[in-house]
């Protein structure tokens, strides 16, 4: 069996003395679609950061694909295939649509362009000469994951896409993300949305006062009543 796409193991990060990921695990498999669901302030978005590199954690492993790149600096992990859609996007909004593509691209046979990512989201297609900071929220959110592809990632980390979205953005941005995992591209999907991340995750994690409290299918978690209502507020 081939090394998982993301493996976390006992991860423990801390901003000054705060100890905010208190023993942290969670797997992506090749091909998996995973979601990372908790409230707000649970850890979510430090776990992406210690993933991706931005914060070193003090304890514990982040290997991808099966390469342990644990407090690797950023452009490290970066240049070992992991691309984030960050929470809040940040898309440039002085650029056209068609530039913040191109300078996030690094080519790859077969691989992400411009092309194949307009296929995968036609509304950009149409809006290719207009400025960043034109596009509506759901629009811009899907150029930050067109941006993220163009880096041809072997893994995607998604911080909170659907932040800020109108329902019926939220629901194009599911539909997205399912025809993304059908790609096969290994998704770690962080976000508050339960419907969204059950929708588009295989598996999830639920995340409290950074830990995971739960892990399974999202059948397993819509039976685990318990675990909803104490730490996702269904
Ligand atoms: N830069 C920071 N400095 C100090 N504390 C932070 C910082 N960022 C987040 N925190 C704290 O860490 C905890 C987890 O935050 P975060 O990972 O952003 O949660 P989530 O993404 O799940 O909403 C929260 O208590 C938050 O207040
Ligand atoms: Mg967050």
């Amino acid at each position: 069996m081939s090394a998982p796409a993301l493996e976390v193991q006992d991860l423990h990060a801390y901003y000054g003395e705060s100890h905010v990921l208190q023993g942290v695990d969670l797997v992506v498999r090749p091909g998996e679609a995973v979601a990372l669901i908790g409230r707000n302030g649970a850890g979510k978005t430090t776990t992406i950061s210690a993933i991706a590199g931005f914060l070193r954690p003090r304890q514990g492993t982040v290997r991808i694909n099966g390469r342990n790149l644990t407090g690797a600096p950023a452009h490290w992990v970066a240049r070992a295939g992991v691309a984030l859609v960050p929470q809040g996007r940040r898309i440039f909004g002085d650029l056209s649509v068609r530039e913040n593509l191109a300078i996030a691209g690094r080519p790859a046979a077969n691989g992400w362009d411009e092309a194949r990512v307009v296929e995968l989201f036609p509304s950009l297609g149409r809006r290719l000469g207009l400025r960043g900071d034109q596009l509506s929220g759901g629009e811009q959110q899907m150029l930050a994951v067109g941006r993220a592809l163009m880096r041809n990632p072997s893994l995607l980390l998604l911080d909170e896409p659907s932040e800020g979205l109108a329902p019926m953005l939220v629901e194009e941005v599911g539909e997205t993300l399912v025809r993304l995992r059908a790609t096969g591209l290994p998704l770690l999907l962080v976000e508050q949305n339960l419907g969204l991340a059950t929708r588009v995750g295989q598996r999830v994690h639920v995340m409290n006062k950074g830990t995971i409290v739960f892990t399974g299918t999202p059948v397993e978690l819509a039976a685990a009543r318990d675990v909803e209502a104490r730490y996702l507020g269904v």
